[in-house]
């Protein structure tokens, strides 16, 4: 049935709507986890250690505890034993941690790494609570801590577990020396990226209140669902007696994806004291005990004829864990699906080193691998003298090479087009240094962005009430990304109201189960589930007005009534209707209820499921001074259908920016000797400030995909950094006929490149 114009034009989503939270932001009405006004609130500070590796020897507390408004000091000498740690480490460490993370409470005495939290100061006020806990004095029985991470390469092993539970750590097709046996160029290098840490603008931080048994967390968090089963199992409570709410979150990238140490801490310690508890990390603390995107090597082996076609495609990346859980930054992933290779191989290394556990960060492997496969193929394009899109062209993965199914959509070819267009690629003369601009030497460079489009099962419910309003409840979380924007959008069109007679209600576990808001999932997620929901609620209205006798639309079949602006109508006579108003009101006066669970089907194994975009930038390096200034960059992405180009650009504004970050600056660097975070601050932890930032332009293909989820969207958060350093890093040796593989680009590598 065709949709008739009025109700299309009417339709919000596809429209760039204002951020629904925006007034309560720019107004500071907005509160974010640490603002919680609560009553009899104490202060926690986190003790950190002093050494990376070793045990505590000895805790002296009694200038701190003596201090007035002290109220505790946890150490591991007097905090309660947790059964359930107690447990899991009796079963000998087996199986799935009560803590999800391996999380430092305060139960032992020893050391993994520089900055693990050592011990917790309660007290009545911040400022003494921070005075405190710098009188605390540790001494310790140190060990050689292992830091270098090139220096324990030789120590790497193979990660066995599979990658987010599904995919294998190792991939194979084909005979890789076989191709390369066949192959006219070879491209055999070794890319490095450095530690990262993910500094949003909020902090981690966490209040917790107990009211008999049951604690409520307000927690600066991704995953309200996945810290609740965090708290309850770490402290053998029933879930049910945890309540988690995060109504705001001022930026997360993966940090605030799991619940750290601060936040079982934070519930221990209210517990102990017998008051509500906040605990919020300093900038610096953010170093170390929340993760950051590991150090990562990663050796890319590429081989190809003369024309182009790749007869070999090796990509093995070794990346840095902490001493105490093994964490993966699959970096490797992406390249087995990115190009049509019959021979290829993969694989995933592991190093430990006393360093804090490494994390999801910002598209968490395809921003650091694309880096590596990005730039190999670069080098490989010279190498044959081939446009760097061409050679892409020419090894297009109609289907997906890994799995060999078909795509759900693709529409990579239409990007790299739209993108070069955009960018005037036609202009750039290929030699390196050959394009300049006084004592500015110009260089312009592309790359591939890709990431999976996935989804989990998350629920939703939609009320719709006799004045009109519609809420809607779900437990996912907005970052900061617009999430409760396109969620009032679906709302909206589902349920033929305007935007504005939309509530949405996120970030709380009494609210309908919701996944973690990561791995660009929740509009996937959490969208398909609120229009499901609003559609369950539009047939209950909507059944009720045509067997309803006293309705206009009495005996009307189901499918000829629509609604526009909360009223309903019949398609073919709009003059025939009523609002929801009077059918509500002649009913009972009762709020109508639609509830829905939406999850992926069969079509994830029928289909390979991945939003693609081509990234390009221009850069500008100073002949003598070796500064690189990105002067302008353009991105097209194909990620299905965008429910808000102005939201959506925003993110991928975001990812681009981080891109540049991830280029150009940032970089977490540990003391080898001591394995202390030496830039553990926004001063000397270098991010892109506006000034630093260039024209972005980014444009969307027209894309449908029936099969990703119910309302086609593929997620845009992550894709948007990916490609983006490689994109760089290739329009700098455009510049400058230097080939920098190991991030960030700076200018002593620019100076003093190595040979
Ligand atoms: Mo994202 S790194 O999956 O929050």
């Amino acid at each position: 049935m065709s949709v008739p114009s009025a109700e299309r034009s009417r339709a919000v989503v596809g429209t760039s709507i204002n951020r629904v939270d925006g007034p309560l932001k720019v107004t500071g009405t907005a509160r974010y986890s640490a603002e919680i006004p609560i009553a009899e609130l104490a202060y926690g500070v986190i003790v950190q250690s002093e050494i990376a590796r070793g045990t505590i020897a000895h805790m002296d507390v009694t200038e701190a505890e003596q201090l007035t408004g002290v109220l505790s000091v946890m150490t591991p000498d007097n905090t309660p034993k947790l059964e359930s740690l107690q447990r899991f480490e009796r079963e000998g460490g087996k199986g799935a941690r009560p803590t999800g993370r391996a999380l430092s409470l305060l139960q032992d005495d020893r050391v993994h790494y520089n900055g693990q939290p050592i011990a917790l100061v309660i007290a009545d006020s911040f400022e003494v609570a921070m005075h405190a806990a710098s009188l605390v004095r540790t001494t310790y029985r140190a060990d050689t801590p292992t830091i270098d991470m090139v220096g324990a390469l030789p120590s790497a092993y193979p990660s066995m577990a599979k990658i987010y539970g599904r995919e294998s750590p190792t991939s194979r097709r084909g005979d890789l020396q076989a191709g390369l046996a066949d192959a006219d160029a070879c491209i055999d290098v070794v890319y490095t990226t450095p530690m990262e840490t993910h500094n949003p603008m909020e902090m981690h931080a966490t209040i917790a209140l107990w009211e008999g048994d049951k604690v409520t967390l307000w927690d600066a968090t991704q995953n309200v669902y996945g810290v609740r089963g965090t708290v309850a199992k770490s402290l053998s409570i029933p879930p049910e007696n945890v309540r988690v709410i995060s109504h705001f979150v001022g930026g997360a990238f993966g940090g605030k994806g799991s619940a750290w140490s601060h936040v079982v801490l934070a519930a221990m310690a209210a517990r102990q004291v017998g008051r509500p508890v906040k605990i919020v990390l300093t900038r610096r603390q953010m170093f170390g005990p929340v993760g950051g995107r590991p150090h990562t090597v990663q050796h890319i082996t590429l081989g190809a004829r003369r024309d182009g076609t790749l007869t070999a495609l090796r990509h093995d990346s070794t990346s840095s864990t902490s001493a105490i859980e093994e964490w993966l930054e699959p970096a490797a992933l992406a390249t087995r699906l990115l190009y049509d290779c019959p021979n290829e191989e993969t694989s995933h290394h592991l190093v430990r080193l006393n360093v804090g556990t490494p994390t999801f960060m910002r598209a968490p492997g395809e921003a650091s691998g694309t880096f590596a496969l990005e730039s190999a193929f670069d080098e490989l394009a010279y190498a044959l003298k081939m446009d760097p899109i061409a050679l892409r062209l020419k090894n297009y993965a109609e289907a997906d090479p890994d799995t060999g199914k078909p795509w759900s959509s693709k529409s990579l070819r239409e990007c790299y087009a739209l993108g070069a267009e955009h960018f005037g690629w036609a202009r750039r003369d290929p030699t390196p240094g050959s394009m300049r601009d006084g004592d500015q030497l110009v260089g312009m460079g592309m790359a591939t962005s890709t990431y999976p489009a996935r989804r989990m099962a998350a629920s939703a419910e939609a009320c719709v009430y006799p004045n009109g309003r519609v809420v809607i409840k779900a437990a996912s979380h907005d970052l900061g990304t617009g999430t409760y924007t396109v969620l009032t959008q679906l709302a909206a069109d589902a349920l033929g109201v305007a935007a504005s007679c939309v509530t949405i209600e996120l970030g709380d576990t009494n609210l309908p189960p919701n996944p973690i808001s990561a791995g660009s999932m929740t509009v996937a997620s959490t969208g398909s589930a609120v229009h499901l929901a609003a559609m369950a609620a539009r047939d209950k209205l909507v059944q009720l007005a045509v067997t309803d006798p006293d309705s206009p639309l009495h005996g009307a079949r189901h499918e000829e009534v629509e609604i526009i602006d909360g009223r309903l109508t019949l398609r073919s006579t709009a003059v025939r209707g009523e609002s929801f108003e009077q059918l509500l009101e002649r009913n009972g006066g009762r709020p109508i209820e639609g509830k829905a669970e939406a999850k992926p089907g069969d079509e994830t194994q029928q289909y390979s499921m991945h939003a693609f975009g081509a990234v390009f930038a221009e850069v500008r390096v100073d002949r003598d001074l070796g500064v690189v200034r990105v002067a302008r960059m353009v991105g097209a992405y194909g990620a299905g259908r965008v429910l808000n180009p102005k939201t959506a650009r925003s993110q991928l504004y975001g990812g681009i920016t981080f891109g540049i970050g991830m280029a150009l600056m940032e970089h977490t660097i540990t003391d080898l000797r001591s394995g202390r975070y030496v830039n553990a601050d926004i001063a000397e932890y270098h991010i892109p400030v506006h000034a630093d930032i260039p024209p972005i332009e980014v444009f969307f293909v027209d894309e449908k995909d029936e099969q990703v989820d119910p309302i086609g969207a593929k997620g845009i958060g992550e894709i948007g950094i990916t490609g983006v350093a490689a994109a760089i890093a290739n329009a700098v040796f455009h510049a400058t006929g230097i080939r920098i593989r190991e991030l960030p680009i700076t200018l002593d590598k620019l100076l003093h490149p190595k040979v």
